[in-house]
């Protein structure tokens, strides 16, 4: 798997029908959130990457029945055994950290190690452990080892996070559900996957208002019982299609997918050129027009532009008329795409958190390496609008959060495959 590659010869429009996959950043913590539950939870929708495998392992590991047959993960929590994680499986998955809130929720403890490397620069967790502290476990990090205890159960209480964190608020859910009385998260983070997770475990039986605004109101029940439920439509994945399809020049439609979750990258493509027709699961594309490049793209929590989308976009705006400027306002190390954009050709400079991408006529297939998942993905949209042959390396990255990327763009016409 290590070894393989995605070998991607440009310059063809994509053109045609595509369905879009589950979305990662819900599904994983709804697969974590299934530890609380009682009897059978039925996931569809699942997207089958390598971050779902991932997490499939740390339920078997915890001693968890686990299934997943096509886009359909069944889960079983009753003979759950075990509440620590080992130092391989948090670093296989940067998302592992929603099983502190996970755990202590179930099971009243943990014991795990710091979550996998730094991809997008430092991601600390203090904001995590500052929360299950105030939901009332005790956690010691000793030789980076993480173990918390609640031995008294978790209590509701007042959390006002200083930064709109999406796993911290996804913890502090998973931890509070079953916790006893009321949690109040203030500048809880927005974003359409969490409002998923409330979904889903309200479906389950918990009581949780609020999801989707900056305070989320949890009513802490006694016991959650095991549903069937579907992920919602993967808003990033839609992004990177879109993303493609205007590095080329294609017209596409998206299936499967509302529209409105697209609302806070969408608008750019329209600033580019693109036309955007919404109507009810689809999303039409038709990026046949020369790209214009468009003014500032500033990421932010939602409903801001999505950091996640920064990459796949910056890629398709190598080739557009103008120059364009980004501001990564989330991750320190998020433009680490850059360089292989630029040995195709690309016209980017970076200083700090702006990138300054300048249109120029062509790009050029090369030989690059995934450095991260997005990032990834970007190499993929750039070499789809280049001249000749892009060979892209470490494709894992790609594997973590795209369900069967070559397949999709083949089915647009793209000459992509994996080697
Ligand atoms: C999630 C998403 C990721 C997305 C990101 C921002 C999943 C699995 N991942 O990541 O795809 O890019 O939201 O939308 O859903 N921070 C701290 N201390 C903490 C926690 C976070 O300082 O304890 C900082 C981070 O360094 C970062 C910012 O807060 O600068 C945002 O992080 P956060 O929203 O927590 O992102 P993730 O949940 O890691």
């Amino acid at each position: 798997m290590q070894n393989q590659k995605i070998v991607i010869e440009g310059g063809v429009p994509l053109r045609g029908d595509i369905k879009i996959q589950g979305a990662k950043n819900s599904s994983l913590p709804i697969i974590a959130a299934s530890l609380l539950c009682e009897g059978e939870t039925v996931i569809k929708n699942c997207p089958r990457i390598s971050d779902t495998y991932a997490s499939c392992r740390i339920l078997s590991h915890l001693g968890c029945r686990c299934n997943l047959s096509g886009n359909v993960l069944t889960v079983s929590a009753d003979k759950k055994s075990s509440c620590s994680v080992s130092d391989e499986l948090m670093s296989e998955m940067r998302s592992s950290i929603i099983y502190m809130g996970a755990l202590l929720g179930s099971s009243g403890e943990c014991c795990m190690t710091f979550p996998g490397g730094c991809e997008l620069g430092p991601r600390p967790i203090d904001m995590h452990i500052d929360a299950m502290k105030k939901l009332g476990a005790r956690v010691k990090d000793e030789y980076g080892i993480i173990e918390c205890s609640a031995p008294h159960g978790l209590k509701g209480t007042k959390i006002i996070l200083s930064y709109p964190s999406v796993g911290t608020t996804e913890n502090i859910m998973l931890a509070a559900v079953k916790a006893e009385g009321e949690t109040v998260i203030s500048n809880a983070a927005m974003e359409p996957e969490i409002t998923d997770l409330a979904e889903f475990l309200n479906k389950c039986g918990g009581r949780i208002k609020g999801a989707g605004t900056g305070k989320i109101v949890i009513d802490g029940v006694k016991k959650l019982y095991g549903c069937t439920y579907t992920v919602m439509p993967d808003r990033i994945a839609a992004a990177t299609y879109i993303s493609a399809a205007a590095a080329t020049n294609g017209e596409i439609n998206i299936l499967g997918i509302d529209g409105l979750l697209c609302d806070s990258f969408i608008s750019v493509f329209e600033q580019m050129g693109c036309y955007i027709y919404i109507y009810d699961d689809r999303v039409y594309v038709n990026a046949e027009r020369p790209l214009r490049s468009v003014g500032k793209i500033i990421t932010m929590p939602h409903p801001g532009f999505p950091t996640d989308a920064q990459a796949v976009i910056m890629a398709a705006l190598c080739k557009a008329r103008g120059s364009s400027i980004f501001v990564e306002n989330i991750f320190e190390s998020r433009y680490k795409q850059v360089d292989a954009l630029v040995k195709m050709g690309a016209n980017i400079k970076v200083s700090g958190k702006t990138a300054v991408v300048t249109g120029v006529k062509r790009l050029y297939g090369s030989k690059v390496s995934a450095t991260d998942l997005r990032g990834g993905a970007s190499m993929i949209v750039a070499g789809l609008g280049a001249d000749g042959k892009t060979e892209i390396s470490d494709i894992y990255h790609i594997d973590r959060g795209y369900e069967n990327i070559e397949n999709i763009i083949s089915s647009l016409g793209g000459k992509i495959k994996r080697i």
